[in-house]
């Protein structure tokens, strides 16, 4: 099978997912799924559900690993990392910033990636070689070249509450550092966005294969830069991203690991 084709098969995928999303949206019950704020509701599993229909169609003997329902089929060179609902928190408060999510690993580095949110209709798509397009239109990365004039995102995994790792002391020193850190609430939009030039910059930690997989080939087939935090080889396991223009990429490395950490007085105790 071609990259196009697995290409186009993500996008069916993709498309698909953000259907369900749209029919489902307003009219669901929320549940938290373990973590305090890890919410799943019936579009999560709805949507998970049109988009396996179609890989599993076209793809048969591909791995699968989907954030609902977790791995599946036998090992294989190729995993598709599958997002449904990116976004679940938004989706739930009806704040429209939310996403599926298809990406394509082959031999494990991301090959083909497709997001879709469907409340705007945009289509974010590219594989490895081919470009990246928005709404079938070539995107690339801005070419922001300062941190004091840039506008970043990042965002904060649902184990915050558990961890003094949990990203809150970054999230100041880059405000500091730039013209604002916005936190979306959809990692894989986040990364769309970083891929066509909307924000500058992205990092973040606690994150799954099915977060980053497709927006990791969004960012580096429209110019920018995708590795771990200190610039070395991204390894999508690690759960870290850091994902730039790549003009601003060496300062954001170097910055994170100026971080200071914050005094865990600053916090609410939780009940
Ligand atoms: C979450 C979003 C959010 C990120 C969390 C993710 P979900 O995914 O991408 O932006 O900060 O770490 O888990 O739960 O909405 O699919
Ligand atoms: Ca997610
Ligand atoms: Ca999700």
């Amino acid at each position: 099978m071609t990259l196009q084709h697995l290409l186009d098969i993500a996008t069916e995928a993709a498309l698909a997912g953000g259907a369900v999303l749209q029919a489902y949206a307003g009219k669901v019950n929320i549940r938290e799924k373990g973590r305090m704020g890890d919410l799943v509701t019936e579009a999560d599993r709805a949507a998970e559900a049109a988009i396996l229909d179609v890989v599993q169609r076209h793809c048969p003997t591909h791995q699968i690993l989907a954030e609902e329902s977790g791995a599946q089929g036998t090992a294989s060179d190729y995993l598709w990392a599958i997002d449904p609902l990116d976004g679940t928190t938004n989706y739930a408060h009806q704040y429209p910033f939310y996403a599926s999510s298809v990406g394509l690993l082959i031999q494990g580095k991301p090959s083909v990636g497709v997001i879709f949110d469907p409340t705007r209709q945009e289509l974010f798509r590219a594989a490895t070689g081919l470009g990246a397009t928005l709404n079938r239109q070539p995107i690339r990365v801005s070419s922001i070249a300062s941190l004091n004039q840039s506008l970043l995102v990042t965002g904060f995994a649902y184990d915050r509450h558990e961890t003094p790792d949990n990203n809150y002391a970054e999230f100041c020193h880059f405000s500091h550092l730039s013209q604002g850190v916005r936190r979306g609430g959809a990692a894989a939009l986040d990364l769309a966005y970083v891929a066509c030039g909307r924000l500058d910059g992205f990092w973040e930690r606690g994150l799954s294969a099915w977060d980053m997989a497709a927006g990791a080939v969004l960012v580096a087939e429209a110019g920018g830069q995708v590795t771990a935090y200190d610039q070395s080889e991204f390894v999508i396991e690690s759960g870290r991203i850091l994902a730039s223009n790549g003009a601003l990429h060496q300062a954001m490395s170097q910055e994170l690991f100026q971080v200071k950490p914050l005094p865990s007085a600053c916090l609410p105790k939780l009940a």
